[in-house]
């Protein structure tokens, strides 16, 4: 059986146990979360335990996963209050997947009355996910330099399924020197090819049958520009096709991989690697995605 995590709900308690692993000589990786774990988080901290393995298979670092639901990053209309909260689950979870210290911290102690700042990102945050959520990636950011400070991390481990965050962090670990190293891991996928989401749990069983339909047509759009078809006509058919399956679209872009800029021109065909990003509802439940696409290389 594994060994379960040790749980820790006070920031004193994570320094020093953090303290003593460094003493030591092990590194720390910190798997940021908001609990309602699944699989796609089981998989950041398998990524974080292997991560700086010792030659030899000896483990050389301890892993650390946050649960904090932060208040922060949702807006006034969104689903705070519903957000799944189930730490003993979590904990047995992320125990089974080799975790060794969950840090599930109170919000007051977080947030302290009197709490008066925020870390932002600019540029990056003005598109996508950040246009249709004011807010929401200072709330990101603010929560995850916390963390970082409160637990001092060698190195964190983000799902790419949230890839526009990936970028928002790296670019403030950059921008702050924090000596955090930010590694990225692939999305993890249910069989039908829906991204793991812990807000899947929302979705009616007739939603659940659509929502494959989101990552189905990326890949039919990759594809479509893969094989030299026009972007803007590709995009176009693949809005009509989401709204036809029953999605409320956000939005559905082709943007550059690293700095977000838009990439969806009147170009006969795709110039340069690319990524598209979809955000789409499903009733009240919003779902994101992302991939990426290549144009086909000259034959
Ligand atoms: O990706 C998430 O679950 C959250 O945005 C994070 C990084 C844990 C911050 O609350």
């Amino acid at each position: 059986m594994a060994e379960k995590a040790l749980i820790e709900k006070q920031i004193h308690g994570l320094r020093e146990q953090v303290a003593a692993w460094k003493q030591a000589g092990l590194r720390i990786g910190l798997v940021p979360t908001m609990g309602a774990i699944h699989a796609g988080h089981l998989a950041l901290v398998e990524r974080a335990r292997a991560h700086g393995c010792k030659v030899g298979g000896k483990v050389g670092n301890k892993v650390v996963a946050s649960v904090f639901v932060n208040p922060k990053q949702f807006g006034p209309n969104e689903d705070f209050a519903a957000y799944p909260r189930q730490l003993d689950t979590d904990a047995r979870l992320l125990s089974e997947a080799g975790c060794d210290l969950i840090y599930a911290p109170q919000t007051n102690s977080i947030y302290p009355p009197g709490f008066a700042t925020t870390v932002a990102v600019s540029g990056l945050t003005d598109v996508l996910c950040g246009a249709s959520r004011p807010g929401h990636f200072a709330g990101v950011t603010t929560i995850v330099a916390k963390l970082f400070n409160q637990c001092q991390p060698d190195f964190a481990v983000f799902g790419e399924k949230d890839y526009q965050q990936l970028l928002v962090i790296r670019q403030m670990v950059r921008d702050l020197d924090m000596p955090v190293e930010i590694l990225a891991h692939p999305i993890i996928r249910e069989p039908d090819g829906l991204a793991l989401s812990s807000r899947n749990t929302y979705l009616s069983d007739e939603q659940r049958q659509t929502a494959p339909r989101l990552y189905a047509t990326l890949e039919e759009m990759a594809a479509a520009l893969r094989a030299g078809q026009a972007p803007q006509a590709v995009f176009a058919q693949a809005r009509k096709a989401l709204q036809q399956a029953g999605f409320r679209i956000d939005y559905l872009e082709l943007r550059d991989p690293e700095t977000l800029q838009d990439r969806l021109t009147d170009a006969p065909r795709l110039q340069q690697p690319a990524r598209i990003f979809a955000a789409a509802f499903l009733g009240a439940t919003r779902l994101i995605d992302n991939l990426a696409v290549s144009p086909a290389s000259p034959s």
